[in-house]
């Protein structure tokens, strides 16, 4: 459990979406470090938010997390929490005639690897006696039941929640907690002009810090909620669904 006042806290993907609004409800009251690529959208952030320190990297890139750890370090003593956030969906097929293979490594390299190392990067400045820290990673209801399209990203929240299941036990005897929130379907740029009764970003961002607030190791929000109960209960209907969605 931290409390989400007076900390350190690094952001992957603060730019838009449900990152953005993690960074406007944390922003007054903590010193945030924003990771994302584009350029322009952290020049803005910054507009809005002059107190926070932003970083250009492309999380594809071992080279760029390396320097924007340098940055950290010079910016930081501690990290108080690690929100690892940042992620892209590709959702053409395998199936259809202009998929990019180039894709795969990218969508698994961003998704999956970049946390890993910026986990592995930020660890040092996690681990303390004094106080406590956590990492938060953001997973989705497609770690527990796949669809159709996305293949490699739903592969990719799979992968995620082993690797925090397995840190969680890694890090169980230290002051590092690990969390993950499950979202639902949100309504940010990554879902544009697909999907329907999606939940707004404000409140994905609000269940995800009060779940990190309540000390909540795996947080299922909305209807991920109804989507593990269902994988308990009955699985093949739970796949059935999620298939086609
Ligand atoms: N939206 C949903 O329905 C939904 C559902 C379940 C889970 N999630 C998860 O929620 C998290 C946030 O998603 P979102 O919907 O808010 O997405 P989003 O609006 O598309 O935001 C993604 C963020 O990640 C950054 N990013 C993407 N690729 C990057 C790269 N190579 N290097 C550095 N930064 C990069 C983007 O910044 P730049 O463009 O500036 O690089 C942006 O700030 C993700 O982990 C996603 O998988 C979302």
């Amino acid at each position: 459990m931290v409390e989400l006042k007076g900390k350190n806290i690094v952001i992957t993907g603060g730019t838009t979406g449900i990152g953005y609004e993690v960074v406007k409800r944390l922003d007054r009251e903590n010193t945030l470090f924003v990771i994302a690529g584009n350029r322009h959208r952290l020049d803005a952030l910054q507009r809005e938010f002059p107190r926070v320190l932003i970083c250009e990297a492309d999380l594809a890139e071992a080279a760029a997390i390396e320097t924007a750890v340098g940055m950290i370090q010079s910016n930081f003593e501690r990290v108080d929490l690690l929100i690892n956030n940042a992620a892209v969906q590709h959702t053409p097929r395998f199936t259809d005639p202009d998929f990019d293979h180039a894709s795969i490594e990218r969508e698994i390299t961003v998704n999956f690897t970049s946390v890993c190392r910026l986990t592995a990067c930020l660890l040092p400045y996690l681990i303390a006696e004094d106080r406590a820290s956590a990492i938060v990673n953001v997973n989705s209801g497609l770690a527990l039941a796949p669809k159709t399209d996305s293949a490699v990203y739903c592969a990719t929240k799979a992968a995620l929640d082993v690797f925090t299941r397995s840190l969680r036990y890694q890090l169980a005897a230290t002051n590092v907690a690990v969390y993950q929130a499950f979202m639902p379907l949100v309504d940010t740029p990554m879902t544009e002009g697909r999907g329907s009764g999606k939940m707004s970003a404000a409140t994905a961002a609000n269940h995800l810090l009060n779940g990190v607030a309540r000390g909540i190791e795996d947080h299922y929000i909305g209807k991920a909620k109804m989507l593990r109960l269902l994988i308990t209960l009955t699985p093949w209907l739970a796949r059935r669904i999620m298939r086609g969605s």
